[in-house]
């Protein structure tokens, strides 16, 4: 038995925001963002939109593309770290939204990686027998964790949501291994100190903006660039493939830098990499579902392709996944 993604979908909110609109708001300009990034704009969601609500509308659009109902549902797994609510699960008021009783529902956190941490779990429980039909989704609203005073990383986030819905399959396809690593010895290069236990919502944690994202980019970028590409040769070893055999890359958009480096490394084409960061910026979990919805509804996944997701960020963590479309 393995585990297939029978249909994707998507969903970003509707308001853009620009490099133009950010050169107002702090000392940056769009040649800065564009070069260094390849960004040139975001999304950012309405006030009253929470994650629950941008997953709500990719999971409809993925239920859209497939004879599998939302009462066919066993299991929904939310990856996030911008979750409606400290608890409970973003996967819980997902489930209520679809009206479904009897699907178990968690959210994980595993930052950027998420989603492709979600894949390896249902990946797990469909193999494993114990559920047929998963919904999976990456649903994230970083600008609620935005300093939008700090221009070394208000630049880069935005919101979006992208979901998978996985059923079992007997058939020679589906997801053939996924490799999920992390070390936590370097959380503090990428990170949000406020609102846990160690720094519990108080006055002063929010006047030190403990409840926005903190990060040392530059390091964080060097060490990203070298270990994805350690982990993209690892993964196609494993599996006895050369990197001619993929069909397209798919990796977390979190720098269009990363992205080409980690190309030119592993000598992919950049016409095999799907790239979308310049229209939706970063947006962690819902990075890698996104682009691969786009890509499903541009036809550049078809049937017996071999593809690779990729993903590297908060934790450290790093992961990725490979399918037989
Ligand atoms: O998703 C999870 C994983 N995330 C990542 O992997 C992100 C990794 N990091 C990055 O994408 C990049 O490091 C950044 C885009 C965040 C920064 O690019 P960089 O080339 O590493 O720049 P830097 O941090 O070394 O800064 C270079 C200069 C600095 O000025 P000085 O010290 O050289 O005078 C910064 O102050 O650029 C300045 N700078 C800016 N200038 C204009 C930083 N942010 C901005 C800005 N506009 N928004």
């Amino acid at each position: 038995m393995r585990a297939r993604i029978a249909a994707t979908g998507s969903y970003v909110p509707e308001r853009v925001l620009t490099n133009f609109d950010l050169e107002k708001m702090v000392d940056t300009s769009d040649e800065w963002i564009r070069e260094r990034t390849g960004i040139r704009e975001r999304r950012i969601a309405a006030e009253k939109e929470a994650a629950s609500d941008l997953a709500y509308e990719a999971a409809k659009a993925a239920f859209k593309k497939t004879d599998i109902k939302p009462k066919d549902i066993e299991l929904i797994i939310v990856a996030t770290v911008s979750g409606d609510m400290p608890f409970p699960a973003t996967a819980c008021h997902l489930q209520h939204k679809l009206g479904l009783k009897k699907a178990a529902a968690f959210d994980i956190n595993a930052a950027c990686s998420g989603f492709l941490y979600g894949l390896s779990i249902a990946n797990g429980f469909i193999r494993s027998g114990t559920y047929k039909r998963i919904l999976l989704i990456g649903s994230e609203l970083l600008s609620r964790i935005t300093d939008w005073e700090d221009r070394s990383t208000c630049v880069l986030f935005g919101d979006g949501a992208g979901a998978a819905i996985l059923e079992a399959t007997n058939e020679d396809r589906g997801i053939i291994s996924t490799h999920l690593r992390a070390d936590g010895s370097m959380w503090e290069l990428l990170h949000m100190p406020g609102g846990g236990s160690r720094h519990p919502a108080s006055k002063d944690t929010v006047k030190k903006k403990m409840h926005c994202i903190k990060m040392k980019g530059n390091e964080t970028f060097k060490i990203a660039v070298r270990t994805l590409e350690g982990l993209v040769r690892e993964t196609l070893a494993e599996n006895k493939l050369k990197i001619s055999q993929l069909s397209l890359l798919i990796p977390h958009q979190a720098n269009l830098r990363i992205i080409q480096a980690t190309a030119e490394r592993l000598d992919i084409p950049i016409e095999k990499v799907m790239v979308n960061i310049d229209k939706y910026g970063n947006t962690s979990a819902a990075s890698i579902p996104i682009a691969l919805d786009e890509a499903v509804r541009q036809g550049r996944v078809r049937d017996g392709d071999y593809v690779l997701l990729e993903a590297f960020g908060g934790g450290l963590t790093w992961a990725s996944v490979l399918i037989k479309w």
